[in-house]
């Protein structure tokens, strides 16, 4: 039997605290949905995905103005090695970082100001999504579904309070599932 004393039980009590009151239920082995309750904690999430990301991925950031994608994105690019914080890409479409060293990129597009879903494909996206060298975050995905592969993680985030956002995790494809699976492991422990 394990006796835990009074200084066990305080960060095992706030860690089970914590947990209860971050996570939501896990849907299903596909999707994922937990309650943030700050941005820091949104990007500490973030940094969790972007340390599992290894090239090739798509992640699609669904939610309203202000929800929290470009938030979520710093802490993916925190997690993969971005040194700068990330800046939204909303007035370029699309801002590229790499890490310190390697030759992988991370690319952040915004489609919030496409006019018409058609100008993505002047973009090129066909060479950089999916490419085994770049990772992809976009946000406003919906804005040009039709350039978006069949296999990415969806994330749509909800506003439900002033500081409370609801993420809601979804793997489209085999890869993605597998990632969301390390991903759960990796942040909650189950
Ligand atoms: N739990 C939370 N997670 C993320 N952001 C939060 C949270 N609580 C409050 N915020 C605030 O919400 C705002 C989110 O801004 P952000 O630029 O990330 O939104 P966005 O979804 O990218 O919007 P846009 O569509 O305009 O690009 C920030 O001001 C952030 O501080
Ligand atoms: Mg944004």
């Amino acid at each position: 039997m394990v006796l835990l004393d009074d200084f066990c039980l305080v960060p095992l009590i706030y860690q089970l605290y914590n947990q209860c009151h971050t996570m939501a239920p896990i849907l299903n082995d596909h999707s994922l949905e937990f309650i943030s309750r700050s941005p820091e904690q949104t990007r500490r999430v973030g940094a969790r995905l972007g340390q599992l990301l290894q090239g090739g991925e798509v992640i699609c950031l669904q939610g309203g103005l202000g929800a929290g994608k470009t938030v979520l994105c710093q802490g993916i690019g925190r997690g993969w090695g971005v040194a700068q914080p990330l800046i939204s890409p909303t007035f370029v479409l699309m801002r590229q970082h790499r890490r310190p060293s390697g030759h992988q990129m991370l690319i952040h597009l915004d489609f919030y100001r496409l006019e018409d879903p058609r100008e993505a494909d002047g973009l090129g996206l066909d060479d950089w999504l999916g490419h085994p060298d770049v990772v992809s975050v976009i946000e406003w995905p919906e804005r040009a579904a039709a350039v978006l592969p069949e296999e990415h993680l969806w994330i749509q985030i909800d506003t439900i309070g002033e500081e409370q956002r609801r993420l809601l995790f979804t793997a489209h494809g085999p890869s993605y599932h597998d990632m969301l699976l390390a991903f759960r492991q990796a942040t909650f422990g189950v």
